[in-house]
């Protein structure tokens, strides 16, 4: 039976943020080359959309390539482009069906040309869509993107269009490649790493983190559920006690 039956619709997190981890694991189980853990995993990333989509889930932001990535062998880089590719290419059309936007956070115009070229692309043939934003991190790193808000913000007040006192959080959000979009209330890591690798670091400041040793390849909609379920049992105090939460 499916634990879908057991989640909470009315405490549903709006952003769930996932660091898909243990393709390279999974694939040496198998005597398979690290690569074949990358495209296995592609099938993971297909179900988690979908199961968000189908709960109602707004935002789903999924790490898919660090900007510590490119520091990895030459051969197994070059693979990762051309899959995300592949993948962009073949899933425009379930995007549209599904009503689902893509957008990336992360420095894009790094990426191979002809893998921009096929981002932009599905970025611009999914714009309108409403039910869902699928957040690809790409080429992205939590310091990276607060080193370019604070050059941004340094510029601004260089330029004198704004002053030192409007500095506040709100503003430094503005200049996040997450502008306009709500911090996840959930992030989830596969493959039992217990660490953030760089991702979203303004933005994970209050988020519940579930942790799972199930490797990318074999995660699905259970997986995902058993996710939020353990997200929807826990308190979120945010600094106070819990009597005054009651
Ligand atoms: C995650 O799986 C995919 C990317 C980082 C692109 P890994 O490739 O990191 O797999 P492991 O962690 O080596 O098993
Ligand atoms: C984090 O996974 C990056 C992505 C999932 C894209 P890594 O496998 O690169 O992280 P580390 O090296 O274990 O910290
Ligand atoms: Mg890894």
């Amino acid at each position: 039976m499916s634990l879908k039956q057991h989640i909470d619709l009315e405490k549903l997190p709006q952003h769930i943020a996932v660091i898909m981890d243990g393709n390279g694991r999974w694939a040496k189980q198998k005597g398979m080359n690290r690569i074949f853990g990358h495209t296995e995993g592609v099938s993971s990333v297909r179900e988690t959309v979908e199961a968000c989509a189908e709960l109602g889930v707004k935002h789903l932001t999924m790490y898919a390539f660090s900007t510590e990535n490119w520091n990895r062998p030459m051969d197994e880089v070059s693979a990762l482009m051309k899959l995300l590719l592949k993948t962009i290419r073949l899933e425009i059309k379930t995007l549209n069906k599904n009503d689902i936007r893509l957008r990336t956070i992360g420095n894009i115009d790094a990426l191979p040309e002809s893998t921009l070229k096929e981002l932009k692309h599905a970025i611009d043939a999914t714009a309108g869509n409403k039910r869902m934003d699928l957040i690809l991190a790409l080429n992205y790193s939590g310091k990276s993107e607060l080193t370019r808000a604070l050059k941004n913000i340094a510029t601004a007040i260089e330029q004198k269009t704004v002053t030192v006192e409007d500095i506040n959080e709100a503003m430094i959000d503005s200049h996040l490649y997450t502008a306009g979009i709500p911090d996840p209330e959930l992030m989830i890591r596969s493959s039992g790493e217990k660490r953030l690798s760089n991702f979203l670091l303004w933005q994970l400041a209050y988020s519940e983190f579930y942790f799972t040793e199930t490797l990318w390849p074999d995660f699905n909609k259970e997986e995902l559920y058993k996710a939020i379920l353990s997200y929807q049992n826990r308190e979120r105090r945010f600094g106070m006690t819990s009597e005054q939460l009651k």
